[in-house]
């Protein structure tokens, strides 16, 4: 009964929310407002950017609407103004000797004049006179120095792998072979191991996800501009296929519960290959080194790029807020990164928010090794252990979420907290980027592991079973339908309920997407096998991971560099999704082609 109460009060809240017709929006100051910044720097003005609060002076009235309208946790803080103006333009009526004290008199005259509200500054993003941001320096070069050595060593390898004679290759070289490692990106295993070939769909799963999570980013980017027409996020955010936006972050455990399920099925089938050889504890730093070898190159490189040149790559009025602020950080936490520990140090400064990927993904993996090569030896023991390992997993989520009081992502994905990067918010970093709460997912990919691996040594069908086919055709639709589920738990506030749902939220997804997983592999149907399997796929799938660190970079600087404040509308979005996955395939080729595989394979033949 209490639980209908809460479903119904949240839905009610969640569908009515505070909304004000649009004259009256109108009414208020506008939220964000940007003056023209070329002019400004042609004119050599100076052009400050800063937030201020708005206070009652003369027009309560107008201030209480603030408040409520304010107060719908879907809609921005229209009691804060965001604004980048021109002194020597929007404030030439002021005279003041620091840019600072002018540009804070400047927007308290001008909203006492226009709307009777006091402005007081709070955060001075910036004052400028030029477009100058930081100079050219050491690290930069350094930087340059790197990726030249880096083409140096692909030319090398590419010219001894094309005129060496037959023989055996000299390995640390060829692995620098573009020609060999473009053979690699696009090769093409269908006629391979069959038990191989049979996960073909992983990629496919992969690829798409990358494109969903590109699709989230988009939009998590577009708040972090000076938006033109913030309604147009408040009003949507209110509606239903708005949860996919919202609460649709669970997606990206796709991607752990798929490697965790690759790396325990790959070690299963070495020793089902090698009866000789036992799966033991002593092979972790062995498998350690393989993941680091793949990941840390290429992340490093990235992280270079990031703390150099991007800073330079481009300049406007979100410029330095959008860019070179992330760039700064990074250069005070890059080791924290290297060393996969930055969600647990220094949380708060983000450096490239989406790196918290990396740091739970290695984090976990080093849990979901242990695992498989302590439980590898005895895979049906194996199934039960795991089995309980997922639900204690979750209870103790549920535990640290209730105690904790935390949140779960749908009720974090509002517009005020996505446009401050969820600034020291508990539940973003001691749950979201936490790896304990990604821990079921990762088991839930090696449980599926050692259930389909000896599902094969049985050569047990599950095709020929019909609850399996019918509870597998559900599984696609039942994603949608428990990320969609999200939309009536908004508003609910009940701790219990709030808990058990965070708790539950991408565990239940995962089971779900690993079902439909087992099922793919399977070949129940050949519909989604066909679609998922397609080479386009594999060869973006190949890719995910210079894709996946780079694509951010390009979202930020498609945004930063507009010099206006920037519309949203689905079509607009949309559109600066799709020039994302562009320039990102694009730019993912050669971090792909140059580093990650020639990275990967050079310190593999140097280590093994
Ligand atoms: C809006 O921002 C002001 C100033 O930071 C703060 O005092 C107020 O609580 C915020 N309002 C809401 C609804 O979060
Ligand atoms: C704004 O500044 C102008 C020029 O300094 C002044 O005449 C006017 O009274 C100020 N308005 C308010 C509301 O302070
Ligand atoms: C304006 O903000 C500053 C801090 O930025 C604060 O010290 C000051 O008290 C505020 N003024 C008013 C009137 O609230």
């Amino acid at each position: 009964m209490v639980m209908m109460w809460v479903v119904l009060t949240a839905m009610v809240v969640a569908v009515t929310g505070f909304e004000i017709n649009d004259a009256d929006y109108h009414e208020m100051p506008k939220l964000f407002q940007l003056d023209d910044w070329e002019e400004c720097l042609a004119r050599r003005g100076q052009f400050c950017m800063g937030t201020f609060n708005l206070m009652p002076h003369r027009n309560d009235r107008l201030f209480s609407v603030l408040e409520h309208f304010s107060s719908d946790r879907y809609h921005f803080n229209h009691t804060l103004l965001h604004r980048g103006l021109c002194l020597s333009t929007s404030c030439s009526h002021i005279r003041d000797s620091s840019p600072r004290a002018r540009f804070a008199r400047c927007v308290n005259n001008l909203t006492r004049s226009r709307y009777g509200l006091e402005a007081n500054l709070t955060q001075l993003t910036y004052c400028k006179a030029g477009a100058g941001g930081r100079a050219v320096d050491d690290w930069d070069l350094a930087f340059t120095g790197v990726a030249a050595l880096i083409v140096a060593a692909n030319v090398l390898g590419t010219a001894y792998d094309l005129l060496r004679k037959d023989g055996k290759p000299i390995k640390y070289l060829v692995a620098w072979s573009l020609v060999a490692n473009w053979r690699r990106l696009t090769a093409d295993h269908s006629d391979g191991d069959p038990r191989l070939s049979a996960l073909k769909p992983v990629q496919g799963m992969k690829a798409i996800t990358l494109l969903l999570v590109m699709m989230a980013h988009s939009v998590l980017a577009y708040h972090l501009t000076y938006i033109y027409n913030p309604q147009f996020f408040e009003k949507g955010s209110h509606h239903i296929l708005a949860t996919y936006m919202q609460n649709g972050t669970s997606i990206v455990q796709t991607f752990i519960m798929a490697s965790s399920f690759l790396l325990a099925y790959n070690l299963l089938l070495h020793v089902a290959d090698n009866p000789k050889k036992q799966l033991s504890i002593k092979m972790l730093p062995q498998c350690l080194m393989h993941r680091i070898a793949r990941i840390t190159p290429l992340y490093l490189f990235v992280l270079g790029l990031a703390t150099t040149w991007w800073a330079h790559a481009g300049e406007g009025p979100m410029w330095a807020p959008m860019v070179e602020a992330d760039s700064d950080r990074c250069r005070r936490k890059w080791w924290t990164q290297a060393l996969y520990v930055n969600n647990f140090v220094e949380p708060d400064n983000k450096c490239l928010i989406h790196t918290w990927f990396l740091a739970v993904d290695m984090q976990l993996y080093v849990v979901c090794t242990i695992l498989t090569l302590v439980l590898g030896r005895w895979p049906r023991t194996a199934v039960k252990v795991l089995g309980a390992m997922v639900l204690g997993s979750m209870l103790v989520n549920y535990a640290i979420i209730y105690n904790w009081q935390m949140q779960p992502m749908v009720q974090l994905m509002i517009p005020e907290l996505m446009r401050t990067q969820f600034p020291g918010e508990r539940s973003f970093i001691w749950l979201y980027s936490a790896p304990w709460d990604s821990l079921p997912s990762a088991l839930i990919g090696l449980l599926v592991a050692f259930v389909y691996h000896s599902h094969q040594l049985d050569d047990y069908r599950p095709a020929d079973s019909r609850c399996m086919r019918v509870l597998y055709r559900l599984s696609v639709p039942c994603m949608f339908a428990w990320v969609l589920g999200g939309f009536w738990m908004k508003g609910v506030s009940q701790a219990a309920l709030v808990s058990l749902y965070a708790a539950l939220d991408r565990p239940l997804f995962i089971t779900l997407t690993a079902f439909a997983m087992y099922g793919f592999f399977n070949k129940i149907d050949s519909v989604w096998w066909k679609l998922l399997s397609w080479r386009g796929w594999e060869i973006l799938g190949r890719m995910s991971l210079s894709a996946y660190l780079i694509h951010w970079l390009l979202s930020l600087t498609l945004l930063a560099q507009r010099t206006n404040a920037n519309r949203a509308a689905i079509f607009d979005i949309g559109g600066h999704w799709l020039s994302t996955i562009f320039l990102t395939y694009w730019a993912a080729l050669p971090l792909h082609l140059l580093i990650e595989v020639p990275a990967m394979r050079f310190l593999q033949s140097i280590t093994s």
